[in-house]
């Protein structure tokens, strides 16, 4: 016997109907008007909204970084996303330099077995091809066990960051694989002159972080990457595009039919450099990520293009660091805080109080932003949809709950909300995964581990 989640309205990317959902085992079953009981366990979704469960294609579990590691693992990470009505994730493998992607795929993988609460997946981070460009070998074996993205960093010199070349040289070899490449595009070495300026006149609070990477550092590689991206064939994705600037560069790439994507984050929508870094004051160091908070004039023409379309999924780049002990390393300097935040549990709420009840995006495009467009980018097809043959993974959700964010009730593992205090209406009810009750009263009551790997396909070309 099924699942059947009775008198719920059913919102999807496209409509919103007033229909009975039928779950049978892990699928999607039926969705339709008065569907029979005929014995199924019944659940009274009558005043929620029943939407597919939220895909955060954006994270950082349990990854080195900044001098030490992400504070959430994939336990603590999924648990609080599935809490938060996010029921699949794609994370970032970071390739190690001198070392194989295969290497990188094993680590995480290790990371995520036993562990995952909700399904889970992975970009790979490309930061060496090695002296005969054997990584660029290596894409195709990724591709074949579901690896279908790939990750460039223009920050984060002598680290992560990569050069023109062999950004160029990724490009082509993705274009041949018809795979999508994402970037995160902040003009590092510009940057690092800056940093190194801005220390040299004394300047080390937290504050100085956002203020030695500007707008234009993250709108020229915005548009650098475009460019080259456009020059091999291949199909670009912007992660995190924090400010206007940026985004005059995507649309103006857009415009011209370039095939260029972006995605902004929570963070950038609600939070900015005013209200949350004023002073030199510490505290400020819970918001240092990369790129920076931005001046709340940028907020607006963000949601403006979440709503035409022009940025098509908001994700969170979860990447938490505990204040007492991880962000304090740069207690006396700026360029040692790890730079991440917390943000994976409260995505869905704040999406829904400051998008839907602020009348900025509709519920539909609410789903399309959080669960719909994720599945179709990135190439999970079995999700993304209250749609038959679809994963069962429902979102109930309570339009009219009240809720307040707090880390002291929180699931994520720092010891600080980036949202401490703040009020949202509209809140996860329940969250089936795969057919599972996973979420109840606020819960998490699966089993850790039960969240699968999903292999994707490469489906760049199919995008524009
Ligand atoms: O500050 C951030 N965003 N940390 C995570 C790594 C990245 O750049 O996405
Ligand atoms: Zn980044
Ligand atoms: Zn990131």
């Amino acid at each position: 016997m099924g699942i059947l989640i009775q008198h719920g309205t059913v919102v999807n990317a496209d409509s919103t109907v007033q229909v009975d959902v039928l779950i049978e085992g892990e699928k999607i079953a039926a969705v339709g008007a008065d569907l029979p009981a005929d014995g199924h366990t019944l659940v009274d979704a009558t005043g929620l909204l029943v939407m597919p469960g939220g895909i955060d294609v954006h994270t950082h579990l349990d990854m080195p970084f900044g001098g030490t590691t992400s504070a959430d693992d994939y336990l603590t990470g999924t648990r609080a996303a599935a809490i938060g009505g996010t029921t699949a994730v794609i994370d970032f493998a970071l390739q190690s330099r001198g070392h194989t992607l295969a290497e990188a795929l094993a680590t995480w993988d290790a990371k995520a077995v036993g562990n995952a609460c909700v399904d889970y997946s992975l970009h790979m981070a490309i930061t060496d091809l090695g002296p005969n460009f054997e990584t660029l070998d290596e894409m195709q074996a990724m591709l074949d066990r579901g690896v279908s993205t790939f990750k460039l960093f223009m920050a984060y010199p002598n680290v992560l960051m990569i050069d023109d070349g062999l950004m160029f040289r990724v490009f082509q070899r993705a274009a041949k694989l018809n795979a999508l490449c994402l970037i995160h595009a902040e003009n590092g070495s510009a940057i690092d002159v800056v940093v190194a300026q801005t220390l040299a006149a004394g300047h080390t609070a937290p504050v100085w972080h956002a203020l030695s990477r500007s707008t234009r550092a993250e709108a020229e590689a915005t548009h650098r990457a475009i460019a080259l991206a456009d020059m091999a064939g291949a199909t670009v994705y912007i992660v995190h595009l924090s400010n206007e600037d940026s985004l005059r560069e995507l649309k103006h790439a857009q415009e011209r039919g370039v095939r260029a994507l972006a995605e902004t984050c929570t963070q950038y929508l609600v939070l900015s450099l005013e209200e949350q870094m004023p002073d030199e004051s510490f505290e400020a160091a819970k918001y240092v990520f990369t790129p920076p908070l931005r001046e709340k004039k940028n907020q607006a023409r963000l949601w403006e293009a979440l709503a035409d379309g022009a940025l098509c999924v908001v994700s969170t780049d979860h990447c938490p660091f505990r204040f007492g002990d991880q962000k304090s390393l740069g207690k006396d300097d700026f360029t040692k805080i790890p730079n991440g935040g917390p943000g994976i549990e409260n995505r869905m709420q704040l999406m829904w109080h400051f998008g839907v009840n602020a009348g900025l995006i509709s519920p539909e495009r609410f789903v399309a932003l959080t669960a719909a467009e994720p599945a179709r980018v990135f190439g999970m097809d079995s999700k993304g949809a209250i749609a038959v043959g679809k994963d069962a993974d429902i979102l109930l959700w309570d339009p009219k709950a009240d809720y307040t964010i707090s880390s002291a009730t929180q699931a994520m593992a720092t010891d600080y909300s980036m949202f401490e205090g703040w009020q949202v209406k509209g809140n996860v009810a329940r969250v089936f995964s795969r057919g599972e009750l996973i979420v109840d009263a606020g819960r998490f009551i699966g089993e850790p581990g039960r969240g699968k790997f999903l292999k994707r396909r490469a489906n760049a070309g199919e995008l524009f």
